[in-house]
C-alpha cells in the first residue's frame, strides 16, 4: 500500500523543483512532518526554503553533546536569521553515563561496534523521540555524498523508523547547486566549510579533507567507506 504511494509520488515529482516538492509535502502532512537538520550546507538550504513555505513546520537538531563550537554558533545564527527556535534533542544521560563509564570517553576509535553504539545512543534514540507524532521526516541527503547513498530516492519508506516516510528533497542536487543557492540567498553556513570540512558531524569523528578527496572522507576517517553511516540512514 505504502509502496504504491511512494512509487506514485516519486514519479509525480521526478521533474519538480525542490520548492514544489516541499510545498506539496509540507501542506499535505501539515502538523505531521518534521525536518532533521544537522546544520550542514544542505540542511541550511532546506531550512531557508522551509521557513519561506511553512514557517510553523517543525525543525529539529540532535545535539550529541560532542559537536563543534562552530555548529553551536550556527544554531544561534540560524535562529536569529530565520526568527525561529530550532528544537534541540539530547541523548538520554543515563545511557551516555553507562556507555562512557563502561567503554571510555573515546570508545568510537576502538571498533565499528563501539562507534555504532555511540551513534545509537547519541543520535538514533533521540531521533526516535524527535519523530514522535510525525508521519514523515525530511533530510538533507544527496546521492552524490557517498557510495552508501547512491540508491536513495526522493521519497522512501524508512523501515528503521516505524515505517515512516522519509523525504530527501535535495537527493539529486550536486554540491555546486547547494553552494550556488547558499551564496545567492546569503544563507548562514558553518564556518568550518571554509576550512576544508565539506561534511560535519561530531568533533571527534570529523576532520578536514584534502582537495579532491571524497566529501565524506573526513567522517569516521579510520573506517571503510561502506561502514560510514551512523544509523540515521542505515538501509
Ligand atoms: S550522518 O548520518 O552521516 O551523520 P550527514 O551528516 O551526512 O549524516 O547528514 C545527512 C542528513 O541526516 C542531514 O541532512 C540531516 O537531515 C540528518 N542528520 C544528520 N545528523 C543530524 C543531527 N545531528 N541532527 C539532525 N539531523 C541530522
Ligand atoms: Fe559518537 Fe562519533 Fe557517532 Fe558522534 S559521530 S555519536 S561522537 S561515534
Amino acid at each position: 500500500m505504502k509502496d504504491d504511494l511512494i512509487r506514485e509520488l516519486n514519479d509525480r515529482f521526478a521533474e519538480s523543483t525542490v520548492e514544489e516538492v516541499l510545498q506539496y509535502f509540507l501542506n499535505e502532512y501539515k502538523g505531521r512532518i518534521a525536518f532533521a537538520s544537522s546544520l550542514g550546507a544542505e540542511d541550511q538550504v532546506l531550512t531557508h526554503m522551509i521557513r519561506e513555505i511553512a514557517p510553523d513546520a517543525k525543525i529539529f537538531t540532535l545535539d550529541t553533546g560532542r559537536m563543534f563550537q562552530e555548529t553551536y554558533d550556527l544554531i544561534d545564527r540560524t535562529n536569529a536569521r530565520y526568527k525561529m527556535k530550532m528544537e534541540i534533542y539530547f541523548p538520554d544521560y543515563k545511557q551516555v553515563e553507562n556507555m562512557v563509564n563502561d567503554k571510555g570517553m573515546n570508545l568510537f576509535y576502538e571498533s565499528v561496534e563501539n562507534r555504532k553504539l555511540c551513534c545509537h545512543i547519541r543520535k538514533i534514540e533521540p531521533l526516535h523521540r524527535a519523530l514522535e507524532g510525525s508521519d514523515i521526516w525530511i533530510t538533507g541527503l544527496r546521492k552524490e555524498q557517498s557510495v552508501t547513498r547512491n540508491n536513495n530516492n526522493l521519497l522512501e519508506l524508512d523501515e528503521n523508523n516505524h515505517g515512516r516516510l522519509k523525504l530527501n528533497p535535495l537527493i539529486n542536487w550536486s554540491e555546486d547547486e547547494v553552494w550556488d543557492f547558499i551564496n545567492k540567498h546569503k544563507v548562514p553556513y558553518n564556518t568550518l566549510h571554509d576550512q576544508g570540512f565539506p561534511s560535519i558531524g561530531c568533533l571527534p569523528c570529523t576532520r578536514a579533507v584534502q582537495p579532491g578527496e571524497d566529501v565524506r572522507a573526513g567522517r569516521w576517517w579510520w573506517e571503510m567507506p561502506e561502514h560510514k553511516e551512523c544509523g540515521l540512514h542505515q538501509k
